[in-house]
């Protein structure tokens, strides 16, 4: 689907911009990137790059991401530069008819927000002009369908996660009977969705939890590479491309309940705290050792290159297998296809305590077609003897089914609570 594509930056815009000159066609290739004002190289050439950074005029804000569709934006939408996971509580008497002119009312701001058009009653016209690839993901938690009637309509995997050994999961990042994931390459664009959003939830729901998360700045890196989270790991490498055949039958609901087929899916959100005082005091052997990948490339021990794929079967010259039995990579990996998962993660970096320490995680959000056939396996197999559970604490969970799209006129939840 189009809304997959980053849209290349194209020459009249280029040339129609000029507000700020940033680098970032070369920036990932290691080429040395410079921001300036005004004219530098307007046609983006560069000229002779060899020699002196090359910049590309840009402008991002405009940029939109199609609301409509058959699947939902923001799941194969590339991952924008910001995001905030919103979980509410329904309120007491919030059924299924009050849910459908909620979940109405809802669809209609995300579609004229993500186009760049102010809500209705937009207290702010002005902040909804930007979108910057915003997009606005709907998710339905447990609760919901009771809340509902719709019980036998819920999938069946749909539920809390089990306890996990690891686990020290705390009420303020956990559970939610709605999820409202809203990405953008703009935090500001984010704060107003997230407002607009909030006021026409409030008759129908309370705000349990905000959670926010930022990967790199747009521009930063080439669209596409790999990004390094807090950790300094190349994060995603293994992940499935939208592109890539076997997206669809990883991420798309095919089984199950009618009204979640077609385009849906669903979502694991586990908010991950890591320990990255310890961490740092870890030597660099000990750090690779631990997921099995270079830290500075990103490949697997048994390769040179990022993408090379690993080889769990190679031995070093004591007998002991190179990527360990307990590596991150070896005991997330799974070989069938459809077992696999989809990784959409964000980095948090929220509090730093007055010792200094500071409060920094992942939000691991994970797309499958089925959280019982796919994330709970790998859960279970990371739990039991993962190495990088040492410095990793899953704090808070939630699991939701998220709709698929609708059209222009349509709601999303229709195929549910319609
Ligand atoms: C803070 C927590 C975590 C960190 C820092 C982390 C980091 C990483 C890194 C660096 C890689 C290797 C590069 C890549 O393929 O992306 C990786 C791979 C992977 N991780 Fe994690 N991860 C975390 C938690 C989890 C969790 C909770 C799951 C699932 C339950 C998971 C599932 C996977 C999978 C499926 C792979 C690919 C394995 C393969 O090579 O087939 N990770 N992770």
């Amino acid at each position: 689907m189009e809304e997959n594509r980053i849209p290349p930056v194209s020459r009249r815009r280029v040339l129609a911009g000029g507000a700020l000159t940033v680098t970032g066609a070369l920036a990932g290739a290691g080429i040395t990137a410079a921001v300036e004002r005004g004219s530098g190289s307007q046609d983006g050439s560069g000229g002779d790059a060899g020699r002196r950074p090359r910049t590309v005029t840009v402008a991002y804000g405009e940029e939109t991401v199609p609301f409509h569709g058959r699947h939902q934006a923001g799941i194969a939408t590339p991952a924008q530069s910001h995001a905030v996971f919103l979980g509410f509580e329904l309120a007491k008497g919030t059924d299924r008819a009050a849910l459908g002119r909620m979940m109405r009312l809802l669809t209609d701001d995300a579609a004229r927000l993500t186009r760049g058009e102010p809500a209705l009653a937009d207290t702010e016209p002005e902040l909804a002009a930007l979108p910057a690839r915003l997009t606005v993901t709907f998710g339905f938690g447990p609760g919901l369908f009771r809340a509902a009637g719709v019980d036998d309509q819920r999938p069946a995997s749909l539920e809390p996660l089990p306890r996990f050994g690891i686990d020290r999961l705390q009420d303020r990042w956990s559970g939610g009977d709605l999820l409202i994931q809203i990405c953008a390459d703009d935090p500001l664009t984010v704060a107003h969705a997230q407002r607009m959003l909030i006021k026409d939830a409030r008759s129908f729901a309370r705000l349990r939890w905000t959670q926010r998360g930022f990967r790199r700045g747009r521009g930063i890196e080439d669209d596409g590479v790999t990004q390094r989270n807090l950790m300094g790991q190349l994060d995603g490498t293994a992940n499935p491309y939208p592109d890539d055949d076997v997206f669809s039958e990883i991420v798309w609901t095919d089984a199950g309940p009618r009204w979640l087929r077609d385009g849906g899916t669903t979502l694991v959100l586990r908010r991950i705290r890591i320990e990255l005082e310890t961490w740092d005091a870890v030597d660099t052997g000990a750090k690779e050792f631990t997921i099995g990948r270079r830290l500075g490339t990103g490949a697997p021990l048994t390769g040179t290159a990022e993408k090379d794929l690993p080889d769990f079967g190679a031995e070093n010259d004591l007998g002991f297998p190179v990527i360990s039995e307990h590596a991150h990579i070896r005991r997330a990996h799974v070989g069938e296809d459809r077992r696999r998962i989809f990784r959409r993660p964000y980095n948090y970096d929220d509090a730093v305590a007055a010792d200094g320490r500071s409060e920094t995680g992942l939000l691991f959000a994970s797309f499958q077609r089925d959280i019982g056939e796919q994330f709970l396996p790998i859960q279970r197999s990371l739990a039991e003897s993962d190495l990088l559970n040492e410095w990793t604490t899953p704090i808070g969970s939630a699991v939701f089914a998220v709709p698929p799209g609708c059209a222009a006129g349509g709601w999303i939840g229709e195929t549910l609570l319609g």
